[in-house]
């Protein structure tokens, strides 16, 4: 099956049975499924090494898993599986292996690509880090002046950010307290310049991270921390304040980077999926060489766990299955992400490039238009704050909006009862979202009201309920829990792809806007007499910068 080009998931006859089953099953209510089967959750949750998936509060029955896996098994997913498990070239339109989970390999493993065993150079890269963070560490690199290192500040964006920023979040409580560690993203210079304010060239070490060191945004941050630096150091000094996490020797060289202080990585790791590799390098900084391996370690038990479950008992399998359910069966057209942790708050973003970029695709992998839904938007924000901005459009609004909530059991920060009055909220949440609140249980509510004020209020008090969740509960943050958790959602990413027959490892939409970029800049110039050969829109646009440039921008 796997290497039939035309073979379209769509025409099967499992997924006519979805698309019948789904209309006979769309009006069953969750809280009657629940009454009916008092063991669900026990029947529709899973555990590993305190990370719970609890799945029983979506519109499934034991027919639709059966008929979901029925899909998988047609779309051969166990032979995908196989091929991402020992790196084939699956990323097809740009010819490249897809191997990051070997970057969570043990030492003692194996694996060959074209001839050649890869564990031994990723090892060696993480050495590399783990000795370098050692000697940033403990202060024994010395900045220009002698002192030690106190600052570092990563410029890198997309998948050279997003990870490092959301992992070193999420492990705050194992950081380093005398090493601080900034990332700077945007090109906006705001982010720069409000970063770089009160920190002192002799004791910043900047990272520049950058698969392909070609992109603009980084680079130019690179440059400007560069000449920030220069103000204060000379260019003998800036090996010992710029080292580079990049797949480009050549332009690292070009940037005037010794390759002694290049962390290298390899094609086969997409942009989103290179966390794991060197681009964790700020995160081994702030959290230390141990740590770091223990959330590999962690991405390592749940690759195993992926790669061995049955369908039934796979935590991976079972969330895409589920979201296909709602994205191509149900139409639903977002996702939302609920970390119920505050080191987790970027979760959301980290998992919408995750996700976006690799399944926001309308042609399959071999070019086809695909006439079915696929990736959702995925979009969240931190419990509690996100029931105080959007829960009301959940709870009371018109749209099917499936949502995963994520909380840990236990907090590195037990403040009196705040944990427990946070998990309750969560819990909450997911109750009321599936159970809803019925007329007679809002009319029971307001039996002290009668006639018009009734009438008036009843509608408004309304919950209708069966709005789906997932609840990915562990045990507490750590490196490993975090390992797993991302682990998890990058194979749950990797069979929605498999099964809508998308390249999950490309991103050609992201080009088209940078080659119009390129072309706009210039065209901003005052001093540029060239007209403007755009739509009216864009040439008004350009126009209008022009004549509010009025300290000049030639
Ligand atoms: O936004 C497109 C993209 O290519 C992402 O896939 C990638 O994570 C990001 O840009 C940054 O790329 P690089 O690490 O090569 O600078």
């Amino acid at each position: 099956m796997t290497s039939n080009r035309h073979f379209d998931i769509n025409a099967t006859q499992v997924w006519a049975k979805l698309h019948q089953h789904q209309r006979a099953t769309r009006h069953l209510l969750m809280r009657d499924l629940f009454a009916a089967d008092v063991q669900r959750f026990q029947h529709f949750s899973l555990e590993l090494d305190g990370l719970l998936l609890d799945y029983s509060k979506n519109r499934i029955t034991e027919r639709t898993l059966a008929l979901l896996f029925e899909l998988a098994q047609v779309a051969d997913l166990s032979g995908w599986m196989q091929q991402l498990r020992q790196g084939s070239r699956i990323n097809v339109s740009e010819n490249r292996a897809v191997l990051h989970t070997a970057l969570r390999l043990p030492a003692s493993e194996q694996l060959c690509l074209d001839g050649r065993d890869v564990v031994p150079e990723i090892q060696a890269v993480l050495s590399r880090m783990q000795r370098f963070s050692e000697q940033i560490r403990c202060g024994e690199w010395q900045g220009f002046t002698g002192e030690p290192i106190r600052d570092v500040v990563n410029l890198g964006i997309g998948g050279s950010d997003l990870g490092p920023l959301l992992v070193k979040e999420a492990l705050a409580p194992y950081a380093q307290s005398n090493l601080n560690v900034h990332f700077v993203s945007n090109v906006d210079g705001q982010h720069l310049a409000q970063t770089l304010q009160g920190l002192n060239p002799a004791t910043t070490l900047f990272i520049i991270a950058s698969k392909s060191f070609t992109t603009p945004e980084t680079l130019l941050n690179a440059q400007a921390a560069r000449q920030w630096f220069l103000q204060a150091g000379s260019t003998a000094d800036i090996a010992q304040h710029f080292v580079a996490v990049s797949t480009n020797l050549a332009a690292v060289k070009a940037f005037g980077i010794d390759p002694a202080y290049m962390f290298g990585f390899w094609d086969w790791v997409g942009g989103r999926y290179s966390v794991w590799s060197a681009i964790g390098l700020p995160v081994m900084l702030a959290v230390g060489a141990e740590h770091f391996r223990a959330f590999l370690q962690g991405a390592y038990a749940m690759d195993q766990h992926f790669f061995r479950a049955p369908f039934a008992a796979n935590m991976p399998v079972l969330l895409a299955l589920i979201g296909i359910w709602y994205n191509t069966f149900y139409r639903a057209h977002t996702h939302a992400i609920m970390p119920y942790d505050h080191g987790l708050r970027r979760l959301p973003a980290y998992i919408q490039q995750l996700d976006m970029e690799s399944n926001g695709k309308r042609v399959g992998r071999y070019g086809e238009l695909l006439d079915f839904d696929t990736g959702p938007i995925i979009w969240g924000e931190e419990g509690a704050n996100s029931q105080h901005a959007f829960f009301q459009l959940l709870h009371q609004g018109t749209r099917l909006v499936p949502c995963d909530f994520i909380i840990p059991m236990n907090s590195h920060y037990p403040l009196g009862e705040q944990h427990q009055v946070l998990v309750a909220n969560c819990l909450a949440q997911t109750e009321a979202l599936m159970r809803g609140k019925s007329e007679a249980e809002v009319m029971q509510e307001l039996a002290a009201l009668s006639g018009e004020q009734l009438d008036m209020l009843l509608p408004h008090k309304l919950f209708p309920g069966n709005q789906p969740s997932n609840t990915l509960a562990l045990s507490k943050v750590t490196p490993y829990t975090l390992g797993m958790l991302l682990a998890l959602y990058e194979h749950k990413v990797f069979v929605q792809g498999i099964i809508w027959g998308i390249n999950s490892f490309d991103q050609w939409g992201v080009e088209y806007g940078k080659q119009l970029a390129r072309r706009i800049l210039p065209e901003l110039s005052t001093a540029s007499a060239a007209a403007c050969k755009h739509d009216s829109s864009t040439n008004g646009l350009i126009r209008f910068f022009r004549e509010q440039q009025h300290d000049g921008y030639q």
